[in-house]
């Protein structure tokens, strides 16, 4: 059967042209409804509640998108809370329980090649989510430009560091596949810096299960052993960034260095209002969720993906899957007006708290 939808070529290509503030009003459901008799059952499996944005944008979002796309479909959600085990069970009881497509984003990309296994001995395709599964053979792969995504970090720091100064990196988790695109984009703009001598990298590490209270103390744990010189934090997601933030604030350095950010969590644009956090990097995780939903109805019907969605092709070490990659973009005070809350994708009262509210952007 032959999808109509339309949906994904409009508003992706409107992101990635970086048309995003744009994309809420121009975002309309995808048309996949002529379905099969039988309904179809989609399983949506989250990796953890580190990040608020799980519970707060994608669960609903994907949701949203699927009912939409068939009124019909049946929806098994589950959120493997960081234990790669419990996901696999959970992926083993969507299919017990009659998912014709898994859409996985998993808390190992490694591990996740067992479920992707065991769905294919069920004749059930896989579509990784955000994260891409390793070294397995996954029918999709929906999600932002990772490596973008750290480059951006990066040329934020490049930009805002004193020559000479030295930064600290407070990566992402180390079972996620993108936390490590996310360092090699920024190492690929920061790592000609340190060769020329204008910027060190003066402490690394990887922060496990991305958990905010890791962040702090990976952060103390720096700022001790550096005798407190840290001109900059690049922190990979605003999760982490709270955490080096309240290590920074002990030691009288938060809203003295720069300190990057990603996911637009409201927490995060409240921090940049509040002087405390520089940037954020917004990912309209609308769009991915649209594209995931609209990837996994296509599938589930008529086992292709929709016609005109697939930008690219990612190799995940065993084959090249094909992938909807979306823009990432920075958000700063300057343009938060003008990108998140524009979107829709937050409200001015959602980020306008504690000191916050004093922001200019909160005066309007
Ligand atoms: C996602 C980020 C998120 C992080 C922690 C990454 O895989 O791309 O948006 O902040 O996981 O949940």
């Amino acid at each position: 059967m032959k999808s109509k939808a339309l949906y994904g070529v409009t508003a992706l290509s409107l992101a990635m042209a970086g048309a995003l503030p744009a994309l809420a009003q121009t975002v309309s459901p995808p048309q996949v409804s002529q379905m099969t008799a039988k309904p179809i059952t989609i399983a949506f499996l989250m990796p953890e509640n580190s990040s608020p944005r799980y519970e707060q944008v994608d669960r609903p979002e994907f949701s949203k998108m699927v009912m939409a796309a068939d009124p019909n479909a049946k929806l098994i959600i589950s959120n493997a809370n960081s234990n790669p085990d419990t996901q696999l069970n959970q992926a083993q009881s969507a299919i017990t329980n009659g998912a014709d497509v898994l859409v996985v984003d998993p808390v190992d990309g490694k591990a996740g090649a067992a479920i992707v296994a065991y769905a294919a001995r069920n004749q059930v395709p896989v579509i990784s989510y955000d994260r891409l599964i390793q070294d397995s053979k996954p029918a999709g792969y929906v999600s932002f430009d990772n490596t973008k995504v750290g480059e951006l970090q990066g040329q934020y720091i490049a930009d805002h560091v004193p020559v000479g100064g030295s930064i600290i990196m407070i990566n992402g988790a180390p079972t996620d596949p993108n936390a490590f695109d996310f360092r090699n984009g920024a190492l690929s703009v920061l790592n000609p810096l340190v060769k020329a001598g204008k910027l060190n990298i003066s402490y690394t590490v990887m922060t496990p299960d991305w958990s905010p209270e890791n962040a702090f103390q990976e952060t103390q744990q720096a700022l001790t052993r550096l005798g407190n010189k840290v001109d900059g934090v690049l922190a990979a997601n605003d999760g982490t960034a709270s955490g080096a933030i309240r290590a920074l604030q002990a030691v009288g350095l938060a809203g003295k260095v720069p300190v990057t950010g990603q996911d637009a969590t409201n927490g995060g644009l409240t921090f940049i209002l509040e002087g405390l956090q520089s940037m954020t990097v917004f990912k309209y995780v609308p769009d991915e969720a649209a594209a995931a939903a609209q990837f996994a109805v296509a599938l589930a019907a008529n086992g292709q993906p929709p016609a005109g969605l697939v930008n690219a092709k990612v190799n995940n070490g065993k084959i090249d899957v094909p992938s909807v990659l979306l823009a990432p973009i920075v958000v700063t005070a300057d343009n938060m007006n003008d990108t998140v809350v524009k979107s829709g994708y937050t409200s001015l009262s959602s980020i306008c708290v504690g000191d916050a509210a004093k922001a200019t952007l909160c005066q309007k």
